[in-house]
């Protein structure tokens, strides 16, 4: 971090951490939020498809708390049937301004349909109605037809609230292993790993151990 960088304010004491790691990850969202980043909320999300082949692309996060995070996507694409053949992710948050980093893994399952529903229906009427038009990951031959497939269902729902695609909704991630990463001058940095001791049981238990960096 160069000295102009604005100065992390969240406190977090790697010697004396805090006994679950949830309020941190909430504190270091919002810090994130106040500073000039574009998508604070980014997140890599990796997944292991049925062949065992890691993969890697960047989601958003649209809900966290005790019971896990939250996002949302399209369950026929590339990750979603990577998702079904192994229902366990990695998430990883990087705020190159404020030198941190916080890594999730864990089990992942579906949200409810009524929460999905109240997502969805709060979204722009465009991502709503491109949810449908686009076959995620699949080959399309060009924009052009890309396009058309949104005038397609444009069309098809003018006039209508547009119904959330029933491959389209969220997923959560419990949170089994929550790392906790500050950045130093010359590779010292701290690392605090929760480890979750008591499976899905709220509220959690947890494993704390600081980590060499
Ligand atoms: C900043 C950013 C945010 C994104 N947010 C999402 C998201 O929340 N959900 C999603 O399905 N794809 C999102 N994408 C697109 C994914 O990175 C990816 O291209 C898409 O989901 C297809 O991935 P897949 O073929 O591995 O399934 C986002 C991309 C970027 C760059």
């Amino acid at each position: 971090m160069s000295d102009s960088s604005p100065q992390p304010t969240a406190a977090f004491d790697f010697d004396h951490p805090p006994r679950d790691p949830v309020e941190t990850c909430l504190a270091w969202f919002e810090e994130a939020k106040r500073h000039a980043i574009p998508n604070p909320n980014a997140m890599t999300l990796a997944t292991v498809d049925a062949d065992g082949q890691p993969s890697a692309r960047t989601v958003l996060l649209r809900g966290f708390d005790a019971h896990g995070a939250v996002y949302f996507t399209n369950f026929q694409s590339r990750k979603g049937r990577a998702m079904l053949a192994h229902p366990r992710v990695a998430l990883l948050f990087f705020w190159d301004i404020l030198n941190r980093q916080i890594r999730i893994e864990g089990a992942i399952t579906p949200i409810s349909d009524a929460e999905s529903d109240a997502y969805f229906a709060q979204r722009p009427r465009e991502s709503q109605v491109n949810a449908w038009a686009s076959a995620q990951s699949e080959p399309i031959a060009s924009r052009e037809a890309l396009e058309l497939r949104q005038a397609t269902f444009l069309a098809k729902f003018e006039g209508v609230p547009v119904p959330r695609p029933p491959h389209w909704g969220g997923t959560r991630v419990a949170l089994e292993c929550v790392e906790i990463w500050q950045g130093h001058p010359y590779r010292l940095h701290d690392r605090v790993q929760y480890t979750r001791l008591n499976g899905a049981t709220i509220p959690a238990a947890w494993r704390v151990n600081r980590l060499c960096p």
